[in-house]
């Protein structure tokens, strides 16, 4: 990884040029050089703040040692003052992709450094001076499912204040495997369906899910657990956390948390891999159990089982669609529909073949097409009605043809 300009503080304004693949050619993306050199907790120029400071808001799952996981996990905050820098712990995987906004405005994005210090908001940053609100927020999230970051320390202006920063009312859960997670999608968790979904509604959410894995407790394309046991844990199933944690990670306080208003599982796809050795028998009754499971943490919580129709098969000259583990999940739903907390949404018809990447998962566009449905599901389904819309929710989405010339 090469800076420009990283010996001194300008380097906010610099630009390193990353790569995210598009159709297999290089996307052109810029993102700004966000490391600057250490801050001293007693350093003049700032005031620094300990990653346990209770105003500070973790979304998604983070271990005690302030360590994200799974997808999407992010950390929130009002601030006074004219800037904000963190310092990253060891446990930060190197060029890990950040996305960050100041207030709601457009994200951007940065790659970290292990154990650096990067600043976020200066009065240079775009849109500073758009507002004169005596206290800002700011918002980062991490992209890859499978990378993370550690929090080390905060930064703000000297004498400046930390803030709690307002939270959404409802609370979403998704459950999953890589086609929850946004594997393959430009911006990874920040482009995927649950991202889309719950941001476009304006809610609380947290993304448990990560690639390869099933949800019968058996090892899956490398996982070691399946869903129906590492739910309940506070690390994923990925390599970070089984170096940092091995087969004993920490137990996930639900009470300590915020309950979900709405959980939707959309898993299954590993679990009928023949590779991975399950019977559509263990995934079922494995299912029921699960599902009772997520509702006894939340008694209050409604629980959506999303069908799995994501294959495509050419029949002759035509393009058809099948499901996967399809009369097993509606059993999951027959069975406990006596209950009343359970619901069934069917995706047939949303995607097309052409929404479906070469490797298998969805395209940007794919994930939007299921967002959009669900929301539009959520909102009749349970009266639910937007919170905030406005700011933008997925980037580099913004393409148009403006030709009146033809
Ligand atoms: C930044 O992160 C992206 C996404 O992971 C990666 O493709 C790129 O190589 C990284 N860039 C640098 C300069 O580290
Ligand atoms: C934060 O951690 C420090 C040191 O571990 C401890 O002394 C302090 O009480 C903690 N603060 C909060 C708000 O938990
Ligand atoms: C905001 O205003 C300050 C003070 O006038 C100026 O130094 C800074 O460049 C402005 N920021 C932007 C992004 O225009
Ligand atoms: C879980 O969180 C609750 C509420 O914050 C707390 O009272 C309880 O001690 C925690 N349990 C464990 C095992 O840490
Ligand atoms: C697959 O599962 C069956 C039934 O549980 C078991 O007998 C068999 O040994 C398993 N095969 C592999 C390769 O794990
Ligand atoms: C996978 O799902 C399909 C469609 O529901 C089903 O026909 C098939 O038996 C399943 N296979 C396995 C191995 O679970």
């Amino acid at each position: 990884m090469v800076f420009i300009g990283a010996a001194f503080l300008l380097s906010l304004a610099s630009l390193i040029s990353s790569s995210i693949i598009q159709n297999g050619q290089v996307r052109d993306v810029n993102f700004p050089n966000t490391k600057i050199e250490s801050i001293a907790v007693n350093d003049a120029g700032w005031t620094t703040f300990a990653p346990n400071a209770t105003e500070l808001a973790y979304k998604g799952r983070w271990d005690s040692k302030f360590i994200s996981y799974w997808s999407s996990p992010g950390l929130k905050f009002g601030f006074t003052g004219d800037k904000v820098a963190i310092t990253f712990g060891q446990h930060t995987i190197a060029k890990v992709l950040v996305g960050y906004r100041l207030d709601t405005q457009d994200w951007q994005f940065t790659n970290l450094t292990t154990s650096g210090v990067h600043q976020f908001i200066s009065p240079k940053t775009p849109g500073f001076n758009l507002s004169t609100a005596p206290s800002r927020n700011f918002e980062l999230r991490v992209t890859n499912w499978g990378y993370g970051v550690q929090i080390s320390g905060i930064h703000l202006a000297a004498g400046a204040r930390l803030l709690k920063a307002p939270t959404y009312t409802r609370n979403i859960e998704i459950i999953g495997d890589s086609l929850s997670s946004g594997q393959y999608a430009s911006y990874e968790g920040l482009s995927s369906w649950p991202w889309a979904l719950c941001n476009a509604l304006g809610t609380e959410f947290t993304v448990s899910a990560y690639p390869g894995n099933c949800l019968v407790d058996t090892e899956c394309w490398g996982n070691l657990r399946g869903q129906s046991y590492q739910w309940f844990q506070t690390q994923d199933t990925g390599w970070r956390s089984t170096q940092l944690y091995g087969k004993n990670p920490e137990p996930w306080n639900f009470t300590a948390h915020p309950a979900a208003d709405l959980v939707i599982i959309h898993l299954g796809t590993n679990d009928n891999n023949t590779h991975n050795n399950v019977s559509s028998a263990t995934y079922l009754k494995t299912y029921i159990e699960f599902a009772r499971k997520v509702h006894d943490v939340w008694p209050k919580s409604q629980i959506i089982l999303v069908s799995l129709f994501n294959s495509f098969w050419q029949d002759g000259a035509d393009y058809r669609q099948s499901g996967i583990m399809v009369d097993e999940i509606k059993q999951v739903f027959d069975t406990l529909k006596g209950e009343g907390w359970i619901h069934y949404f069917d995706t047939r018809g949303i995607l097309a073949h052409n929404d479906i990447g070469p490797q298998w998962h969805y395209t940007d566009i794919g994930n939007v097409k299921l967002a959009s449905a669900l929301m539009q599901y959520i909102r009749m389904k349970f009266g639910w009605e937007v919170e905030g819309a406005g700011p933008e929710i997925l980037h580099d989405t913004l393409y148009w043809n403006d030709e009146p010339g033809y």
